[in-house]
């Protein structure tokens, strides 16, 4: 098929790359000519595991160009996919004047039936606006060219977006007709299994995508909550994850607890999913906690911090391993490491970053007060406390006993319950975790069941 996608940032970049991967003719565009230049000089302006040599091997096959001009993009495409930003609007729905614009544009240019396919994450009746919206066009301009909106949600996660691509859990596709949607269908019978393709209205298509980043939100600031519980009345939060993650009806995905989640969707699609519900009319109350503990939780573990140094950190040296909003990404949007590093700052600490990949992105949005370290090891060197905020496995193998002997006072800070107390312990390293027993027993527990109950 000849596939034009709208959008050359993560989801697009992905989508295109993957598409042509598959064997379909795809033109990527974006109106961002720096970006476009970028690209096809063969630099790829996002980190993704495995995404530049997808992209050089089917721009060299003939399957994958880049363009800034809508009119080259979608010259001969049958389908073009939309995968524009919907960024957080002031209002806390999402803001969607950049998918409008596409479509319109689309529409101001479009020659032939065209099935547009709304890959961003956009509230529910989205799609039937931007229909109304290419209909006005066309009108306008006096044409009548048959033309479908689907919508076609990504569940893509970076750092594993391109394997994601090739091998989803399931596919979901939401379309006025069947026809319609087994056209689009048709784009990933390669890869997925028929019954995995959920065909519905395009309705229920915006709403699974919201409902499924609410629901794993909702499993992180879950557990972050009992996390704290467990450090107020002693139980450990990794004995109680494995306790409940093995029950098949919760699983074990999405339990870590920690400093809360961040990135560029679920604190995004949380927000604009409790907007919807006051739209509706419907005040969506386990979803407002969700966000307000995913708040709270990074101030929380900064209160620990402070609390540990006696209630200052005035002139307190702390080194944080890790900035990116999880590991295997550059990305800084919503890391919690921003707000955590902001805290300290205000509190009067020397902050000493480091992480593998995020410092370019990471100089951009911190404090010039941040200094950064050339790896892990100098970062910890003369600290009065280091604070894991990424959870990197360069910082989880590390020799704790090197970090001990270099730091001022061997505290660690473990934000994302990545390191083994134990192992701090012998290593000499005062271990504050989240939700973590403060000293766990060396030995298995052995301790005589009592009750009959
Ligand atoms: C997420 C969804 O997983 C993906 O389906 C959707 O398309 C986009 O949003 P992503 O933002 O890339 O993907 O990251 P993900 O791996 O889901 O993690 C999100 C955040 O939650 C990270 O900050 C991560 O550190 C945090 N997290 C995740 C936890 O704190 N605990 C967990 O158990 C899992």
């Amino acid at each position: 098929m000849d596939i034009a996608v709208i959008g050359t940032g993560y989801v697009g970049l992905v989508t295109g790359a993957c598409l042509a991967e598959l064997g379909h003719r795809v033109v990527c565009m974006d109106r961002d000519k720096e970006k476009i230049s970028l690209l096809n000089n063969g630099v790829i302006p996002i980190y993704e595991k495995g995404l530049d040599e997808l992209v050089a091997r089917n721009v060299a096959a003939g399957r994958l160009r880049f363009t800034d001009r809508m009119i080259e993009a979608i010259r001969g495409a049958e389908a073009v996919f939309l995968a524009v930003g919907t960024p957080t609007a002031a209002d806390g729905g999402a803001e969607l004047s950049m998918i409008f614009e596409a479509a319109e544009q689309i529409a101001m240019v479009m020659e032939s039936p065209l099935i547009l396919i709304q890959k961003s994450t956009c509230p529910v009746g989205t799609s039937v606006e931007i229909e109304r919206r290419v209909a006005a066009v066309l009108a306008k301009r006096g044409v009548q060219i048959p033309f479908h909106v689907v919508v076609n949600p990504e569940f893509l996660r970076e750092g594993t977006a391109v394997t994601d691509f090739m091998q989803p859990d399931r596919v979901v596709i939401g379309a006025d007709t069947a026809e319609v949607g087994e056209r689009v269908a048709m784009l990933y019978e390669k890869i997925v299994p028929k019954e995995r393709i959920l065909l519905m209205d395009r309705a229920s298509a915006e709403m699974t995508k919201y409902a499924a980043n609410a629901f794993l939100a909702t499993k992180i600031s879950f557990i972050n909550e009992i996390a704290n519980l467990c450090e107020l009345v002693g139980a450990d939060i990794e004995s109680v994850r494995r306790g409940i993650g093995t029950d098949t009806r919760i699983g074990p995905a999405f339990l870590a607890a920690g400093i809360g989640y961040g990135g560029s969707c679920f604190p995004k699609d949380v927000k604009a999913l409790i907007k919807t519900g006051k739209d509706a009319g419907y005040q969506l109350r386990i979803l407002e906690s969700v966000d307000e503990v995913n708040r709270q939780q990074r101030i929380r573990q900064v209160e620990k911090v402070i609390q540990h140094f006696g209630g200052s950190l005035e002139g307190k040296r702390i080194a944080v391993w890790g900035l990116a909003f999880k590991p295997g990404t550059d990305d800084m949007r919503e890391a919690p490491a921003i707000d955590v590093i902001h805290c300290l700052l205000r509190e009067g600490a020397e902050v000493v970053a480091y992480d593998p990949i995020a410092m370019p992105q990471a100089q951009r949005v911190l404090d010039q007060r941040v200094r950064y370290a050339s790896d892990a090891l100098s970062c910890v060197d003369g600290a009065d406390a280091v604070l894991l905020l990424t959870e990197w496995p360069e910082f989880l193998g590390l020799d704790l006993h090197l970090v001990a002997q270099k730091m001022a006072t061997p505290v660690l800070f473990d934000f994302r319950n990545g390191f083994s107390p134990n192992r701090a312990y012998e290593a000499g390293l005062t271990y504050i975790g989240v939700g973590r027993k403060t000293k766990v027993s060396l030995k298995p527990i052995t301790e005589p069941i009592t009750s009959t109950k």
